[in-house]
């Protein structure tokens, strides 16, 4: 898949995806990776920041709130102009463009840091998104990117239940397959009335292993600073139910890299 396929799908995605992750329906976000994401970025006030792939804006607007002045950039001029739309009722200052993380219109050592909330994986060339950040990054700056967990998102993926229904665990297989698909889905958390009549999703997958991205970190010139593995706690799971099977092994893989 090329850049320009994937951007295409993306933009397919980005209306009904930006009114359902507004509905709160986008609950691994709202519920597990954000609040993890926040708790492990440094301080960045006063810092010049830039999210790559970010969609609707929701996690560009919580790092700006911290006091970051952030320039963001999605493949998708529509999920862009969504973003830049929400600047009008809360205004951050932040600047959005319809550009490729693979190719980055900014000069060497525009930003104090970068950022990836789940998106990374979702590109053709993740490897070209890396250089790139490193090239945009100051000496001394960090990216901080978060993934689905390799290891557990496999090409062969498929989550068991018990006798009582509870999430018991996930048969993963394919893991060193080289894959890539599009795959079609609507968030799971939505009830049946908010996705009546909606197209799913088709979101493009490409699998990589955990080797793959750490190898690719080190290669891009990056000193890996800080990895965490967030998942619901107890009361969480309690309270948004929609989050219980990520108790039952890492969905998600976050990391924090040095320049
Ligand atoms: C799963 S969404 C995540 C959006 C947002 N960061 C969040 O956490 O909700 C993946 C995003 O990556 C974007 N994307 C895919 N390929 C890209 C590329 N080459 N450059 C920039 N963004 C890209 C998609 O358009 C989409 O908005």
């Amino acid at each position: 898949m090329t850049d320009t396929e994937v951007g295409r799908l993306w933009d397919e995605n980005a209306p009904v995806w930006t009114r359902l992750a507004r509905a709160g329906y986008d609950v691994d976000r709202d519920w597990i990776n954000t609040p993890a994401f926040l708790a492990m970025l440094p301080d960045v006030a006063g810092l010049e920041g830039l999210d790559l792939g970010c969609g609707e804006g929701h996690n560009t607007r919580r790092v700006a709130a911290r006091g970051a002045r952030m320039t963001a950039v999605d493949i998708s001029p529509r999920f862009a102009a969504l973003a830049r739309q929400a600047e009008a009722p809360e205004p951050h200052g932040i600047r959005y463009l319809a550009a490729s993380a693979q190719a980055l219109p900014f000069p060497a050592g525009t930003f104090d840091f970068a950022m990836a909330t789940m998106s990374l994986m979702d590109l053709p060339q993740p490897a070209a998104a890396l250089r790139e950040a490193h090239r945009v990054v100051r000496p001394g700056g960090f990216l901080q990117f978060s993934i689905l967990h390799p290891c557990f998102n496999t090409p062969y993926r498929r989550l068991v239940r018990n006798a009582e229904g509870n999430p018991r665990c996930v048969e993963v297989a394919d893991y060193f397959a080289s894959v890539e698909r599009v795959d079609e889905w609507l968030f799971s958390a939505a009830p049946p009335e908010a996705k009546q009549g909606l197209r799913p999703f088709r979101v493009p997958y490409f699998h990589r292993t955990l080797s793959w991205w750490l190898n690719a970190i080190i290669e891009a010139g990056f000193t890996l600073e800080r990895v965490e593995e967030p998942y619901a706690d107890e009361e969480t799971a309690r309270r948004c139910p929609a989050v219980a099977d990520t108790r039952v092994t890492a969905y998600f893989l976050h990391l924090r890299c040095r320049r």
